[in-house]
């Protein structure tokens, strides 16, 4: 028979112009492969200005929209999906409280930044948004792995 791999939950991660700048993107990494979870796209980006306004789209309304979307097109950002079990949950804990000043110590956010208009990263805020992300922004689409590791990470 042959191995089918499904694709399981996904979250579209997304470090901001801030955290490529200030060198954070090895540690971001690393934080999500040392928990367990599979790469599966990465890019350096220069987002175009329709982008950000369509992945921000919700918050149109908001007074911080512009600032927001202003933001996001600043600089490049690294784009990433995430995979594997409550990858979407266990990211936004990982991240931490959208104000760092609220955010845990040992969260990314809560080690590394003070201003919510300067929070180093972004993650899904649910399933079917991880989804919605995922394909607004790897249009090419992602990878799919063999699954010659997972006896390593799952039972
Ligand atoms: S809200 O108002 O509850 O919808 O906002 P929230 O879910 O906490 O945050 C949604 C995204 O907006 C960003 N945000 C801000 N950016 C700039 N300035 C201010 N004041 C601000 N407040 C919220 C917040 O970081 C969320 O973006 P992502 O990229 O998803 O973290």
């Amino acid at each position: 028979t042959t191995a089918v791999a499904v694709r399981a939950e996904i979250s579209y991660i997304m470090v901001k112009p801030d955290g490529v700048q200030r060198g954070l993107v090895g540690d971001i990494i690393s934080r999500f492969e040392r928990k367990g979870y599979k790469m599966a796209a990465l890019k350096l980006y220069q987002t175009p200005r329709d982008v950000a306004e369509e992945h921000y789209k919700d918050l149109a309304s908001k007074p911080f929209y512009k600032d927001l979307v202003n933001y996001i097109v600043s600089g490049p950002v690294v784009c990433m999906v995430w995979e594997g079990k409550g990858v979407v949950a266990t990211a936004r804990k990982m991240i931490g409280a959208t104000n760092p000043l609220a955010s845990e110590p040992g969260t990314i956010r809560g080690d590394f930044a003070i201003e919510v208009g300067r929070n180093v990263i972004h993650g899904s805020d649910s399933p079917e948004n991880g989804e919605r992300e995922a394909g607004l922004w790897f249009k090419e689409g992602l990878v799919s792995w063999s699954q010659t590791m997972e006896p390593w990470l799952k039972e």
